[in-house]
């Protein structure tokens, strides 16, 4: 039995949670600067790492007071180190560093995108979708090796073959905007308020995702042969073509015209980064003969990416709880006990590091 208390602040949720044997969520608070940022229409990094400070203690101290535990029965501190914004990362590890310091407890830095992979080790049976079965809650199936990873956030989008705890191979990733990032920028072109993600699936429920022909980036390699990368600028740039041609003098962040539905500009915006996603992720996981799909990240909160994976998979797919898809701290304690079972102690001495590529 091992209990962990996982620290994140890499972007804008100052986060603490306590999780028990890597599975079990015994308190997990998360206070969001969702409010705080909205206003820029975007995160302002001085003001996410104020926010932080702030934040940290109380948090901490009631993931502790919810769990009904204390800073003594913990085995562990995990704490986000990278990759995310420098001043926002190093006040989640600095508050660690100072808890470790103060009662010697082993302290382990956690990649945030693994974390997101770990959210999978905190759902239960129902979040296992199998090819051609209704769902029904079925007993806990162990999980087995390889799977392929889809982690789609605001700022990542990495296509990843896992062949075991820790062991990752990156088969692609964005090579301009995140997935997350082209909603939050549709979003604002849109007129939608901020994260765009969640506005825009609601917008897209009373549209026609066939509305508009939005591109569909197939990136190719060197030899022609399709290759696991995407890029999502261009269908900003689409997005925004069409909202001219609709009415010329449109500019970003003017009143959109009143002949442009925003739903059908939702809904077809919204099928454009979902085939792609989709279509690529399914064919890897084909292709290194994966015995699950899982998908996680803020992006995969999205209900039309969920189904679209769900069905057009023929292994099963796993998706995390929706309050698990976006930024907390259960994931990184739960990453944490792998690392912690696995051997890792970290010295003081460990630093942030904003650009940290899982693989
Ligand atoms: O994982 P996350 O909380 O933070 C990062 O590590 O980046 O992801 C936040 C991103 C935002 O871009 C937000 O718009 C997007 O996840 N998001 C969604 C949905 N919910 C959140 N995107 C599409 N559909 C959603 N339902
Ligand atoms: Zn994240």
């Amino acid at each position: 039995m091992t209990l962990i208390l996982g620290i994140e602040t890499s972007c804008d949720e100052t986060a603490a949670s306590v999780v028990l044997d890597g599975r079990e969520i015994l308190s997990n608070v998360v206070a969001s600067q969702i409010k705080l940022h909205a206003e820029y229409g975007g995160i302002f990094p001085e003001l996410a790492s104020r926010a932080h400070i702030e934040a940290i203690f109380p948090v901490v101290a009631e993931a502790l007071s919810q769990a009904h535990k204390t800073l003594s029965d913990m085995d562990a501190l995990a704490v986000t180190n990278g990759p995310g914004l420098a001043g926002s990362l190093v006040v989640g590890v600095n508050a660690a560093k100072g808890l470790a310091l103060g009662t010697n407890l082993p302290i382990l830095g956690i990649n945030h995108l693994e974390g997101h992979i770990y959210s999978l080790w905190l759902s239960s049976p129902e979040y296992r979708f199998v090819p051609g079965k209704s769902q029904t809650s079925e007993e806990p199936v162990p999980i087995q090796f390889p799977v392929v990873v889809l982690i789609v956030s605001g700022g990542h989008t990495e296509l990843l073959l896992m062949s075991d705890h820790g062991m990752y191979q990156r088969l692609g990733g964005t090579i301009d905007d995140a997935a997350g990032e082209a909603f939050d920028k549709v979003g604002r072109l849109l007129g939608l308020p901020y994260p765009g993600g969640p506005s825009i699936q609601t917008a897209a429920q009373t549209g026609s995702s066939t509305a508009f022909e939005f591109p569909r980036v197939w990136l190719r390699g060197n030899h022609g042969e399709e290759n696991y990368d995407f890029s999502f600028s261009g269908l900003k740039t689409a997005v925004l073509r069409t909202l001219q041609g609709l009415s010329p003098e449109y500019q970003p962040d003017d009143a959109l015209p009143d002949s442009v539905s925003i739903p059908d500009m939702a809904a077809s915006f919204q099928a454009a980064v979902v085939e792609v996603l989709v279509g690529k992720t399914v064919r890897a996981a084909a292709e290194f003969r994966a015995e699950e799909i899982w998908i996680a990240g803020g992006v995969s909160a999205n209900m039309a990416l969920r189904s679209s994976m769900i069905e057009s998979a023929s292994c099963p797919v796993r998706v995390p709880p929706l309050f698990l898809c976006t930024d907390n701290a259960a994931m990184i304690a739960a990453a944490g006990h792998f690392r912690f079972l696995a051997g890792q102690r970290d010295t003081l001495e460990f630093d942030v590091r904003p650009s940290w590529p899982l693989a």
